[in-house]
């Protein structure tokens, strides 16, 4: 279903060559994220350390620098790829707080119910475009409830232009991959292309940000790349 299933070490290969602009991504996050840590930092006497949880982690290659200094009460990693997890919990190493790692569907992790466990911090980078639209409508209105007061949803993804078909996107992407990812062979290309016309479903940013608020979230994007397609949204309770 994704690239480390399918095609082992190509999707690093993209991260690392910085193919879909990760490093800008990855700065964005931890803007938001240290934002959002000195905004409640004031309450942290009488709240506890806030619980994050990643969806879709994969081997946590980008994301592992900003997890070792963030003062977090725990992180629960969550991939439908059992094989990244061992990698995921290498690249992060030892911390300071309990981390879990699930091999589980995100939005089985979603569905779940645990009023006890408010996620404070609800991260998912390239994940969520796997779901249908419809799925991922479901999935903003779960992850809705299992949100903390106070709580962020980061959500980096890819995504289409306001009104652009499916396929109108496709075509658009895979002549981006053929002609300028020229860090990957022309085998490892192709295997993208193949994964993406078969497995991407990027959601339209007006329907989304419409399912998104009837969900009960307030959007807002936070950075977006320059060939029309990652960005980078933050969405909290209304
Ligand atoms: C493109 S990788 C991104 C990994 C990491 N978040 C990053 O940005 O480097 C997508 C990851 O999401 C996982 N994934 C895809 N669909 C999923 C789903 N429905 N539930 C949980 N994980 C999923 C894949 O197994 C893969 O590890």
């Amino acid at each position: 279903m994704d690239l480390f299933n399918r095609q082992g070490t190509t999707y690093r290969q993209v991260v690392d060559q910085d193919l879909m602009e990760h490093r800008a991504l990855s700065t964005a996050v931890a803007k938001a994220i240290d934002t959002w840590m000195e905004s409640v930092g004031s309450d942290r006497g009488k709240r506890e350390p806030p619980r994050l949880v990643d969806l879709g982690c994969g081997d946590l290659g980008l994301l592992a620098p900003l997890l070792r200094r963030l003062p977090l009460g725990s992180y629960l990693g969550i991939d439908l790829s059992a094989q990244v997890l061992p990698l995921a919990a290498a690249a992060l190493g030892p911390v300071a707080y309990p981390c879990r790692w699930r091999e589980l569907d995100l939005l089985s992790w979603a569905a779940a119910d645990n009023p006890a466990q408010p996620v404070d911090i609800l991260h998912s980078a390239f994940a969520i475009h796997h779901l249908s639209d419809g799925e991922k409508a479901r999935f903003l209105d779960l992850c809705r409830r299992r949100i903390a007061p106070g709580g962020l949803f980061l959500w980096a993804d890819v995504f289409r232009q306001p009104g652009e078909s499916r396929d109108a996107y496709g075509a658009r992407y895979v002549e981006r991959i053929r002609n300028t990812w020229t860090e990957l062979s022309q085998e490892e290309r192709e295997r993208v292309v193949t994964h993406l016309l078969s497995f991407d479903h990027p959601a339209d940013p007006v329907v989304i940000q419409a399912a998104a608020a009837a969900a009960g979230w307030r959007w807002k994007w936070l950075w977006r790349g320059t060939h029309q397609a990652e960005a980078l949204a933050l969405l909290t309770p209304a």
